[in-house]
């Protein structure tokens, strides 16, 4: 029997990964242009990190990692987001100790979750993000909405909303949390098994279930921004007001809660929200988080990112048939007739590819007609052909695949004639 793909994972193919590349350099580039630079941290680290640094009661940590000892007997997780590996590196590598601050980092990369897969929902997918570590500015959380904004904009993503909550500063939140236990404590029997787990130790997460969504309390559950101290009200009303500057739409939802720990202050999600798009509408997540950064063992500092996986934007792109601009289209395709010319046609293509062109030949010994074929399916804009008899003269014959023309053209300055016909990328 043959090996199959493990579920909720995928190959990407030539014809598909171009789409990936272009939009991981678009991102790329927006970053640049943002002065955030790129982290790379393992794909697995010490469990613990996950714990302690996503939180105990979410459902990551209790449902979804892949969790594995390795042969020294340590607990490992595959990475189930990017935030607590980039401020655990943050941490041990002293970068809060640099001169720039704040420190500004992006990052791409597969993340692993034990989900139920469907549409959008995979157990490996390819994650976007940035942190930014060192600052308390609102300035700094607009910067971050504004710069996954540009990204989506410049993608040519439309439909989208930005859903923006506060979560408020500690002493907010946990006035909200009494507030919610007083709210649910006498009815949850009527609620799930997790939401009464939750009730004491985490109530944010009972606003979160999926299985409880209908119930009558739901609706009238506190809402946190009743809860949030005339300081948290302030950061909230700035942040806001820097949106509003940058003309950056957005919806506040006081019932926007992330599924991770980590949040202070700013909470947003944005959501696909035009048709034809699943039941899994959320393209990017992120927040602010204020207590992470000493959590792992650094100094306070507090911290604001936001993450997005590629599935989804591609996803979001299908969904309103956004053409997406790829070049596969080959500059020069080598012909040969007779095995003097074959053999000659290796170097030429070797002192193509060197000139920076991207060039390529036949290796299946086929017939010149076939390998005419071969060059239209690759969408050569040139196509040369060396005959053994051309060889003994010197001469190659080059095709312009758009307009006909041909030319001969004396084989020593064939390199220098291709490189000067604007090829390359
Ligand atoms: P998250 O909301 O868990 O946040 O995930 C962020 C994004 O990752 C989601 O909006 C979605 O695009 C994508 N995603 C999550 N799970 C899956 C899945 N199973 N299949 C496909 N895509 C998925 C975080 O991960 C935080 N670390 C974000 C953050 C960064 N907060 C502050 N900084």
């Amino acid at each position: 029997m043959s090996i199959q793909i493990p579920r909720g994972t995928q190959d990407i193919l030539p014809g598909e990964v171009e789409i990936w590349q272009y939009i991981e350099g678009v991102a790329k580039d927006v970053c640049r242009r943002y002065n955030y630079q790129e982290i790379r941290t393992p794909i697995f680290e010490h469990t613990d990190l996950f714990q302690r640094g996503v939180g105990d009661t979410t459902d990551i940590v209790q449902k979804e990692m892949y969790t594995f000892e390795d042969r020294g007997n340590r607990s490992l997780t595959l990475r189930p987001e990017g935030t607590a590996a980039v401020v655990r590196s943050y941490v041990e590598k002293k970068l809060f100790g640099q001169a720039n601050q704040p420190t500004k980092l992006y990052y791409t990369g597969p993340m692993f979750r034990y989900e139920r897969p469907q549409s959008g929902r995979m157990r490996q997918f390819v994650q976007f993000g940035v942190e930014a570590l060192g600052s308390a500015d609102p300035a700094i959380d607009a910067e971050v909405l504004a710069l996954v904004m540009s990204i989506y904009a410049e993608l040519g993503l439309k439909d989208i909303k930005l859903v923006l909550n506060s979560l408020g500063d500690k002493e907010s939140r946990d006035a909200h949390r009494q507030a919610l236990i007083d709210h649910f404590k006498p009815s949850i029997s009527e609620f799930c098994q997790d939401c009464q787990s939750r009730l004491e130790k985490n109530p944010l997460r009972i606003l979160d279930c999926k299985k409880d969504r209908e119930h009558p309390l739901m609706k009238t559950a506190p809402s946190i921004l009743e809860y949030l101290n005339e300081e948290s009200k302030a950061y909230f009303e700035q942040v806001r007001a820097y949106l509003d500057q940058l003309n950056i739409p957005y919806v506040v939802d006081p019932t926007l809660v992330r599924g991770l720990d980590y949040y202070y202050h700013t909470a947003f999600e944005i959501m696909a929200d035009g048709d034809g798009f699943g039941a899994i509408t959320t393209l990017c997540g992120g927040g602010r988080y204020t207590g992470l950064v000493e959590q792992l063992g650094g100094p306070p500092t507090p911290g604001i990112g936001f993450a997005f996986s590629i599935e989804r934007v591609i996803m979001a792109l299908k969904a309103q048939s956004k053409e997406i601009p790829v070049e596969t289209a080959l500059d020069c395709y080598l012909v040969s007739l007779g095995d003097a010319a074959k053999e000659k046609s290796v170097e030429l293509l070797y002192q193509l590819r060197a000139a920076g062109l991207c060039a390529d030949k036949d290796y299946l010994d086929k017939k010149m007609k076939a390998q005419f074929k071969a060059a239209d399916r690759l969408e050569a804009r040139f196509t040369a052909i060396l005959g053994d008899d051309e060889l003994v003269q010197g001469l190659i014959n080059v095709k312009n695949m758009e307009t006909g023309e041909q030319k001969e053209v004396a084989l020593d300055l064939f390199i220098d004639y291709m490189k000067q016909q604007n090829l390359g990328r």
